[in-house]
């Protein structure tokens, strides 16, 4: 086994927990979401948090939480957006690239699911939001993948990788 886990980067609702939910199932591994494992220890919402909180306070329990979850080996992790800027991803993952366009999300998210993020409730911001961190999400990723078209069309190339390299 050359690496402990898969942690999936990428721009807030690429399609990261999609993507892990069905790697996860494709691949019998279980899937852990790092926004729902912080949700679940405060019991309140991203959107709550960061009101009640700040993000400050979110950017200090990202990075607990993903080094607690690597504790254990053998998963898909699902980060959000901003982890792999504020925190450090510990060595030994795969981590992978789900690159969508800024248009693309947003035309794809359901009204809900936009309402869940606080970051992109301002679209000129998160605009420059995304334009900031893409060169990061590149350079961190060992693996990265044209998440634009639908799911179905692009799980196969992250799959495939896995099993060819025998990554997991
Ligand atoms: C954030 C992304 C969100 C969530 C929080 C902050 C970000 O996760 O962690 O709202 O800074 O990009 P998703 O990437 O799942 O939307």
């Amino acid at each position: 086994m050359v690496y402990d886990n898969i942690v999936l980067i990428g721009f807030m609702g690429s399609g990261k927990t999609s993507v892990g939910k069905t790697l996860a199932r494709y691949l019998h591994k279980d899937f852990v979401d790092v926004d729902s494992v912080i949700e679940s220890k405060l019991n309140a919402s991203i959107n709550d948090i960061f009101k009640d909180r700040g993000e400050e306070y979110f950017r200090v329990l990202e990075q607990k939480c993903i080094i607690e979850i690597t504790q254990k080996k053998g998963q898909i992790i699902a980060t959000g957006g901003g982890l792999p800027i504020h925190s450090t991803i510990p060595e030994n993952s795969l981590i992978v690239y789900i690159d969508a366009d800024f248009d693309v999300i947003l035309n794809r998210l359901s009204q809900k699911e936009h309402a869940k993020r606080p970051l992109l409730q301002d679209e000129k911001r998160a605009r420059s939001l995304y334009a900031e961190r893409i060169a990061t999400y590149k350079e961190l990723a060992t693996l990265s993948v044209d998440a634009n078209q639908k799911i179905q069309i692009f799980i196969h190339v992250i799959v495939d990788f896995i099993l060819d390299q025998r990554v997991l």
